[in-house]
């Protein structure tokens, strides 16, 4: 059932089918079988495991089915008596519910995370959460939020990084440091029934003549995305490029995205044929960083 992949370590990482690329790369890994049933209920078969346990999953897509099956997982491995159970989940959905929006809604970056930590989930290791701040929903578990600045940076030339919104205004940062350029911003607003989005650049933003790099976490319909971009050429950015974290791709985000953007870099932490900076390494760093530090 657990396949050698030359890494030493005591903890046990067990791996859905869907992410056994990324959790080859942390240890010895056993497979969790799944199975549907006809009428769509799932069922989840793990190896007979104790002591430290670390479950390997990628929740897109099929988000709802798979967090049912998640939450299965780690029940089984609580009643087998895992003693510090760990999660790697590259991509964390939900996320940007991260408040309440409209009265009547929850929070459910919230409810997923209070989840894990009813079923004594001891560490959840995410890439590039839409939010740090939600890792305050869960108090009792251990968030390791990771990003790929340095793995993204090596890969383009700009000479200004973009961010579409104040919200990814952070990474902008980050990566325009790790770059050697500046960065600056626009400003986004979404109508929330329609989804339609609208930026508005800062007032100093200067882009003429300039390769620009559009920061952002996730791609989903490709509307912000597709908006910051033609926005930077009306500016008369020469070129744009896209380091996106999360590349969803809805509908026809991809062909929207192709329309405007000279080149598209996305990470694996969902797969797509633009998932050029591999998490494995950044998730392995983290792992073995609590499973020796005790915490
Ligand atoms: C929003 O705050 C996020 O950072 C992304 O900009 C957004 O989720 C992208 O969604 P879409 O591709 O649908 O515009």
């Amino acid at each position: 059932m657990f396949k050698t992949c030359g890494f030493d370590s005591s903890v046990r990482v067990l791996s859905f089918p869907n992410a056994f690329d990324i959790s080859s790369e942390l240890g010895v890994v056993g497979e969790v079988e799944e199975r549907v049933f006809p009428d769509g209920e799932v069922l989840v078969r793990l190896p007979d495991v104790g002591g430290e346990v670390a479950l390997v999953l990628r929740l897109f897509p099929n988000v709802n089915d798979n967090l049912i099956k998640l939450l299965l997982a780690i029940d089984a491995l609580n009643d087998m008596g895992a003693r510090r159970v760990i999660l790697v989940l590259p991509y964390l959905p939900y996320s940007r519910q991260d408040r309440r929006f409209r009265p009547g809604e929850p929070i459910s970056s919230k409810t997923l995370l209070k989840t894990f930590s009813a079923f004594s989930v001891h560490t959840v290791i995410t890439v590039d959460l839409h939010k740090s701040y939600i890792s305050e929903y869960a108090p009792r578990v251990l968030i390791k939020n990771l990003y790929p600045a340095a793995e993204f940076a090596a890969r383009v030339s700009a000479d200004v990084v973009l961010s579409p919104d104040v919200g990814s205004l952070h990474r902008a940062e980050i990566l325009g440091s790790q770059m050697g350029v500046p960065h600056t911003h626009f400003v986004k607003s979404r109508d929330r029934n329609t989804g339609v989005v609208v930026l508005t650049p800062k007032s100093d933003v200067e882009l003429r003549g300039m390769r620009v790099a559009i920061v952002d976490d996730i791609v989903s319909t490709g509307g912000t995305l597709v908006e910051a971009c033609r926005a930077a050429k009306t500016l008369g950015a020469s070129r744009v490029y896209a380091l996106i974290t999360h590349c969803l791709f809805v509908k026809d985000a991809r062909d929207k995205v192709l329309s405007c953007v000279d080149r598209v870099i996305c990470t694996d932490t969902v797969l797509n044929e633009f998932a050029e900076v591999k998490v494995g390494p950044l998730l392995r760093k983290a792992l073995d960083e609590v499973t020796t530090s005790n915490i």
